[in-house]
């Protein structure tokens, strides 16, 4: 009889202390395999949960270099819901019959196991493989747990002080994953900056489409040709052409981040429509429009245009989407945080291509790392150029500026230091 080993979880991320568990499990009952199942996302899954096929990415990169794992998508690629008896059906007609199954599971999920959807064939198709914690439970105890007639064993292996949450904690404090996860696993967490958003920026971020389709906030009558002509009268050509770019740009940076092209572009086209308009009377319209405002301004009535587009747009044309017209409103001096619906129209008014090449090219450099995107460096570089520009023409420099430059070097930092201890 062939002994296949299954091993479920959310490996969120997977570390070293899953990886041997599997193993030692494999070596102690002589088991031809382990199967690495990821579970698929929950229908609300919490801010610190990875995407699954980032998950399963990630899995997959850990497992390579055991030829006795295999890494299965069974349950991210099935339709509905996702329950443990499936994954062992099916892993039973894929395996044949001349092999038995042995379920890996935590003594800390023993006394849900039988309230688990179809229990009774859970037990009749596998023989339960139970990690327990410290040892220090006797087969009786278990016995106990389980339904009279499961076939069960305990797994001896050794108990390291890993969890996926310390290593979640790790990377958002810029420590160390050295020996807790493995490399290629490791290096894609670095590269790719996963754990690194705190709840509150994951909550507020705005990218990721609505299930039906639509924009709640958008009225319908808001397409990207209503605005262009919305736009038109309000911006000179010069203005025009910079507004077009901008919303180009923002629209390319949004489908390489992953995030709503839609709301970047439509973004994009707002972002200037009070620009050309007077500095007294920004500063009139942000009084009447119940924008709030500082005496730096007050003073200097163009920091306004941002603020005032996006009560326009809300005003005038109906829009409520609170990350659209945060975005708008934000353009010119940033905030710590934004979203990245923010992050990316920020930059792209930086990006437009009729702005000097010493200052736009510093931050395309910045922008791309390897070809994967890195807002931060950029938003890093963009500020300290401006900052330069305004020491040497002699400009105030906003003090929300400069919070929003330092806190996002500190995430550069935080990254890089994250990047180092990885190696
Ligand atoms: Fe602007
Ligand atoms: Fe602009």
């Amino acid at each position: 009889m062939r002994e296949i080993g299954v091993f479920c979880g959310t490996f969120n991320p997977i570390h070293w202390g899953h990886l041997m568990l599997a193993e030692f499990a494999r070596d102690q009952f002589k088991m031809e395999k382990v199967i690495v199942v990821t579970s698929p996302n929950p229908p609300h899954r919490s801010y610190d949960l990875l995407d699954s096929d980032d998950r399963f990415e990630l899995v997959e990169a850990a497992c390579k270099e055991n030829p006795f794992f295999q890494t299965s998508r069974i349950e991210l690629d099935r339709d509905g819901p996702s329950y443990t008896v499936d994954t062992l059906r099916q892993l039973k007609e894929l395996e044949g019959p001349d092999c038995r199954l042995n379920l890996l599971v935590g003594q800390d999920n023993l006394p849900e196991l039988r309230n688990w959807h179809e229990a009774d064939g859970i037990f009749a198709i596998a023989r339960i493989l139970v990690a327990t914690r410290h040892h220090q439970v006797t087969r009786q105890e278990l016995q106990e747990e389980l339904p009279a007639g499961a076939s069960f064993e305990i797994i001896d292996f050794l108990q390291l002080p890993i969890s996926s949450s310390l290593i979640r904690e790790r990377i958002r404090q810029g420590k160390t994953l050295r020996y807790l996860v493995p490399i290629a696993a490791r290096q894609i967490i670095e590269t790719k900056g996963h754990y690194l958003k705190t709840e509150q920026e994951v909550h507020d971020d705005p990218c990721s489409p609505d299930d039906d389709g639509e924009y709640e906030g958008i009225p319908e009558s808001i397409t990207l040709d209503f605005v262009k002509e919305w736009v038109r009268p309000r911006n000179s050509e010069k203005r025009y052409r910079h507004t077009e770019g901008v919303a180009k740009i923002a629209k390319e940076l949004a489908i390489k981040s992953h995030c709503d092209p839609f709301l970047a572009e439509l973004g994009g086209w707002l972002h200037d429509a009070c620009k050309e308009t007077k500095d007294t009377i920004l500063v009139q319209m942000a009084r009447d429009l119940h924008v709030p405002f500082s005496s730096i301004e007050a003073q200097n009535g163009h920091l306004l245009h941002g603020p005032v587009a996006a009560a326009v747009a809300r005003r005038d044309l109906g829009i409520t989407h609170k990350e659209l017209l945060a975005a708008i409103a934000e353009h010119t001096l940033g905030n710590a945080p934004m979203t990245q619906l923010s992050e990316i129209l920020f930059l792209a008014d930086c990006l437009e291509e009729s702005r000097p090449k010493d200052y736009t090219d510093p931050i395309w450099k910045a922008l791309d790392i390897d070809g994967e995107i890195n807002f931060d460096k950029a938003i890093v570089v963009a500020n300290d150029l401006g900052f330069e520009h305004l020491i040497k023409s002699g400009r105030t420099i906003h003090p929300r500026a400069v919070d929003v430059r330092n806190h996002y070097l500190a995430r550069v930092k935080a990254r890089a230091a994250f990047a180092a201890s990885a190696g």
